[in-house]
């Protein structure tokens, strides 16, 4: 058997014992009899079903080979097929309004804006809000544009004046060979000089190759320093870069041969905050939000994203912090402010479960609290910006830490409903695995990844 065949003989293998440990979990309960959690599992158990076929578009990785969105891997990013799928099933049409209020790559909004529907997407990290903006400007390009933009920086890189980075932060002292960061800051400075919409499409460009010229990588909580990784030459990698745009210009075309962007359904974008929508201008209520938030798991978006934010978004270290406390609190260094209490009977379960154990970061109590404070504000703002019948799909990743399940998706949708929203269903896109450390100590339980469907 050669090595890819057996490869693929393992992965079926343990795929399959790992359907039945799925199905063995759901006979039997992972939470303690009588528990919240538990009770919230029955509450819900009619209106949840799985789909597992969804599995590959609730990630980026759907995104692949999809023209302009393959050019910016948003790892956190859900694909355009997802989009497509929920809104031929809320009926879309062109007099809809999608909001997506955790816009991230802007994937809703690419989608609505290909099949004419006016959107809107606000997001909080800098970098997100640029991409979301940036991406269907792409769609205006002409064949060969970009290149021959391409063509008149390259011969000047070499006398350029390297641009001014945030090189106080620590992992920008070393994520670079010096030669290659010596290059991507004259190279900076050259798409700086260019006038708009230039200037933003090379900016789009070049965070794009920023991981792949690096010795990071974004494949964990953090952007992990990886020393044996080989790095990518930053004029080649941008060289292929606009390869990909202009085939994808003409892929482009010939997969939607007729396609006008009017100015109607060019999307709005904000830089905001989805806890507190009140300087949003809304063309009209919207009446669909597909969105993803971010998942209480950790990760924290202004480290996976900080070469990106150095590089543009922020002088120092201190801008860079000013970010991270200013997003949703779903990383570890999130606080808890005075006052504020676990918004749901689970959440204060799980709290006080995590009490009695030994955690390997004591911050994780906190971080959980915070998260759903957040939600909750999150929830309201959502239930009062919103027509009247809109529709809400979002998905959502449940977490465990020290063998505490918290059903993200069942308690978010708990709090929704008693906002006001009617909870339609709960759908089960895939099942994830454990960390390693978790499953030596209590054993591996799936954790699902689920679409809660909302209506107004
Ligand atoms: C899971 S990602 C969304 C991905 C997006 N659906 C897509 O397809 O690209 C979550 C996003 O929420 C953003 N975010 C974090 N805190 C926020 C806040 N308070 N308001 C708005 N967006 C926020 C993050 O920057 C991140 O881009």
């Amino acid at each position: 058997m050669n090595r890819k065949r057996k490869r693929k003989v393992i992965n079926n293998l343990q795929q399959s014992l790992f359907m039945e440990q799925i199905e063995q979990v759901i006979s039997t309960s992972i939470y303690p009899a009588d528990s919240v959690r538990e009770k919230l599992e029955s509450k819900f158990k009619d209106r949840m079903r799985e789909e597992l076929k969804l599995n590959t578009s609730v990630s980026y990785v759907g995104n692949k080979r999809i023209p302009f969105l393959r050019i910016y891997r948003y790892k956190e990013a859900f694909a355009f097929n997802f989009v497509k799928d929920f809104l031929k099933r809320f009926g879309a049409n062109s007099d809809d309004y999608v909001f997506d209020p955790f816009s991230g790559l802007g994937t809703t909004m690419f989608t609505s804006m290909i099949y004419g529907i006016p959107s809107i997407g606000i997001d909080k990290l800098p970098v997100a809000y640029f991409i979301s903006k940036t991406l269907p400007r792409l769609l205006f390009l002409k064949e060969n544009e970009v290149k021959e933009v391409w063509d008149s920086i390259k011969p000047r890189i070499g006398k350029s004046k390297p641009a001014d980075v945030a090189m106080d932060v620590p992992i920008m002292q070393v994520a670079f060979s010096e030669e290659n960061l010596l290059l991507l800051r004259k190279l900076k400075s050259l798409i700086d000089e260019l006038s708009e919409p230039n200037r933003d499409i090379f900016l789009l460009l070049f965070f794009s190759i920023l991981e792949e010229c690096s010795f990071t990588s974004k494949d964990g909580q953090f952007l992990r320093l990886r020393r044996d990784k080989k790095v990518s030459n930053p004029i080649e990698a941008l060289s292929k870069k606009v390869a990909q745009v202009e085939e994808d210009i003409r892929h482009m075309r010939f997969l939607y041969p007729g396609l006008t962007i009017n100015k109607e359904v060019f999307p709005d974008v904000y830089l905001g905050d989805t806890r507190d929508l009140s300087n949003i201008k809304f063309r009209k209520r919207p009446t669909i939000i597909i969105t993803s938030p971010p998942y209480a798991n950790r990760y924290d978006y202004t480290r996976t994203y900080s070469l990106e934010l150095c590089f543009h978004f922020v002088k120092n270290f201190e801008e860079l912090k000013a970010i991270r406390f200013g997003i949703l609190r779903s990383h570890i260094e999130s606080k808890v402010r005075k006052g504020e209490k676990p918004p749901h009977p689970a959440v204060e379960e799980v709290i006080e479960a995590l009490s009695r154990k030994k955690l390997n970061n004591p911050k994780i109590p906190d971080m959980i609290t915070a998260y759903f404070v957040d939600m909750q504000k999150v929830i309201n703002e959502w239930y009062r910006v919103l027509a009247p019948g809109a529709k809400v799909a979002m998905v959502v990743d449940n977490v465990r830490f020290e063998g505490e399940m918290i059903p993200v998706d069942l308690i978010l949708s708990e709090m929704a409903e008693k906002v006001g929203f009617d909870v339609k269903e709960i759908i089960v896109a895939r099942y994830k695995g454990n960390s390693s450390q978790q499953m030596k100590k209590y054993g591996r339980v799936p954790v699902r990844e689920s679409i809660v469907v909302w209506e107004r």
